[in-house]
């Protein structure tokens, strides 16, 4: 089929739906639909479709609406939640041709998102930023279309141009990664070995940590004197199991157990 468009008169567009969540800025995923996975929708008439190069092109009939649908594609779960945060569209038409007049997600209860883009004509370096915040259901959308509006009568009354679509983006916020565990005193008792042998409250194989705590009440040189001990050992001064001692625990661990031990009421 001859290509009746006057290649001067396509431009190219990136039309930008913006849908930026209130709160804190999140990273994003982006997917990107390929042109070539949009196909026009049942009840669009007649649609010319052709793979060209970088996209795939939609002719219409004169003052048709077309529908191109296609999967809206999903993060991976735990990678991305999904609120979509913009919608990009790549495309371009011809002068006078056909118009972008909405972008909808379609979910299993219907249409669950619907922009009015009423863009026609001419999209020369045109480029469209909306807030707007909104939430795509998870559950719900799975589907995007993307709604034309074919002119009657172009170049001449049978063209009514064409469509040529590159690829449509979607952003899904991503939540931001938990900070890490701040490891605890009783963490570091525990990667120390220290709990095997105790327990906060109870006696073990060696004293409550608590009753160690409450032994050494007001003793200035406390913390000096367990430090040591825990380092190369004690005995005898709870009952008759010795503490073997912690050579694999480093002194700046031990001096941190012991703060926390005596800290302890
Ligand atoms: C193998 C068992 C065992 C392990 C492991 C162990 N303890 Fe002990 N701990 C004991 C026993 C038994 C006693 C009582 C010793 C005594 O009667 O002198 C004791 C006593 C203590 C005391 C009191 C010493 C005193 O003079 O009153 C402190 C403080 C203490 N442990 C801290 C620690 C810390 C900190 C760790 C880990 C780095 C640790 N223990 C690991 C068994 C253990």
């Amino acid at each position: 089929m001859k290509n009746h468009i006057a290649h001067r008169n396509i431009a190219t567009v990136a039309f930008v739906l913006a849908m930026f969540s209130i709160g804190p800025l999140f990273a994003q995923t982006r997917m990107s639909i390929p042109g070539t996975a949009f196909s026009s929708a049942p009840g669009s008439g007649k649609v010319v479709v052709e793979d060209v190069a970088g996209g795939r092109r939609f002719r219409g009939g004169a003052g048709a609406q077309v529908i191109l649908k296609a999967v809206l594609p999903r993060p991976a779960s735990g990678s991305a939640d999904h609120k979509v945060q913009r919608i990009v569209v790549h495309f371009r038409t011809s002068r006078l041709g056909p118009s972008l007049r909405s972008v909808q997600l379609i979910g299993s209860e219907g249409v669950s998102y619907h922009m009015e883009t009423n863009l026609e004509g001419d999209y020369i370096a045109k480029e469209i930023d909306r807030a707007n915040a909104w939430t795509l259901k998870p559950e719900s959308a799975t589907a995007i279309h993307l709604e034309l509006q074919f002119p009657i009568g172009f170049d001449s009354p049978i063209n009514p141009g064409e469509f040529f679509l590159t690829s449509v983006d979607v952003e899904f916020a991503t939540p931001p990664t938990p900070p890490a565990k701040v490891p605890t005193n009783i963490d570091l008792a525990n990667s120390s070995g220290c709990m095997n042998c105790h327990t906060v409250e109870k006696k073990l194989v060696g004293p409550a940590l608590r009753d160690i705590a409450a032994k050494y009440k007001g003793d200035a040189g406390a913390q000096a004197r367990l430090e040591e001990k825990v380092k190369k050992g004690s005995k005898g001064v709870w009952g008759s199991i010795q503490m073997p001692p912690n050579t694999n625990v480093r002194d700046a661990d031990i001096k941190t157990l012991v703060q926390f031990i005596l800290s302890l009421k």
